[in-house]
């Protein structure tokens, strides 16, 4: 039942941005297609979804590179996906309008959305598992990060007594919390109709945390707290570095 019921997660990966933290790099090529060890980055990114048990994924990017991702993912099959869509975002506005361009392709059913710059150590079936048994409102997975500077590069969730999300801020000049909001968000499809009333923010961008916090208000918010490896490989050079490490020395999204 519950096997049956993950297939029925689309998976929406996010590949486009500007990168431009990792600038000159990402000014010649995107930022997704940068190798981690023996591999592109996005092709982690598919591989997580797969191993998750999501068989129907689109992928989302922007700029000049778009055409390599096809020439990389083709239709899907070499990666064990069983349907790849594309989609394309005409300017960097933001992670949420990235995924508004999917609302098609997701329909009526759950939806994960990874940014495909996140690398996992572990699987993230369990999440997956965990929203598709009861696809309602939104799950998150944080993150433990103790130091605050890295944190104030993120979203950090303020949590209550009880253990609830009380709100998440982006980029905090003072973290609420040790944990930050990682890049892998589930939601039910109420999702696009959140989207659609979202304004930019102060960078101009439709962001994902607004859509968190509009779940976060209406009590329907679950998290995961990550147990191993977490990273963003987009983040800084050095980040960028850390991750290709760790993934020469121990691989990432194992079972
Ligand atoms: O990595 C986790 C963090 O990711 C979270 O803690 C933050 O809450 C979340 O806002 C995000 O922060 P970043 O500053 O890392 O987001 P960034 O702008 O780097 O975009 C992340 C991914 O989303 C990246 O892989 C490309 C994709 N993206 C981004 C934008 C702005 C798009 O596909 N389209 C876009 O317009």
């Amino acid at each position: 039942m519950r096997e049956r019921a993950v297939r029925h997660v689309k998976g929406v990966l996010l590949a486009g941005g500007t990168g431009s933290r990792l600038h000159p790099l990402t000014r010649i090529t995107n930022k997704h297609l940068l190798p981690i060890y023996d591999r592109p980055m996005i092709s982690y990114a598919v591989e997580a979804l797969v191993t998750a048990g999501i068989g129907e994924i689109m992928v989302v990017t922007g700029g000049t590179h778009a055409g390599e991702f096809l020439r990389l993912l083709s239709n899907g099959e070499e990666h064990g996906v069983g349907r790849l869509c594309y989609a394309y975002q005409d300017r960097p506005g933001g992670i949420a309008e990235a995924l508004g361009l999917a609302e098609r392709f997701v329909g009526d059913d759950p939806v994960l959305v990874m940014l495909a710059d996140n690398l996992f150590g572990r699987s993230i079936r369990p999440t997956v598992k965990a929203f598709a048994a009861e696809p309602h409102g939104a799950r998150i997975v944080l993150a433990p990060v103790t130091e605050p500077e890295h944190l104030r590069h993120l979203g950090v969730p303020e949590l209550g007594a009880d253990g609830r999300v009380v709100r998440i801020v982006e980029k905090p000049e003072i973290p609420p919390s040790s944990y930050c909001v990682t890049g892998v968000y589930c939601y039910d499809p109420s999702v696009f109709s959140v989207i659609s009333t979202l304004v930019p923010s102060g960078r101009g961008e439709l962001e994902i945390t607004d859509v968190n916090n509009h779940y976060v208000a209406s009590g329907t918010m679950a998290y995961d707290v990550l147990d191993g490896f977490w990273g963003d490989a987009g983040e800084s050079i050095d980040a960028y570095y850390a991750v290709n490490d760790f993934v020469r020395r121990h691989g990432v999204n194992r079972g």
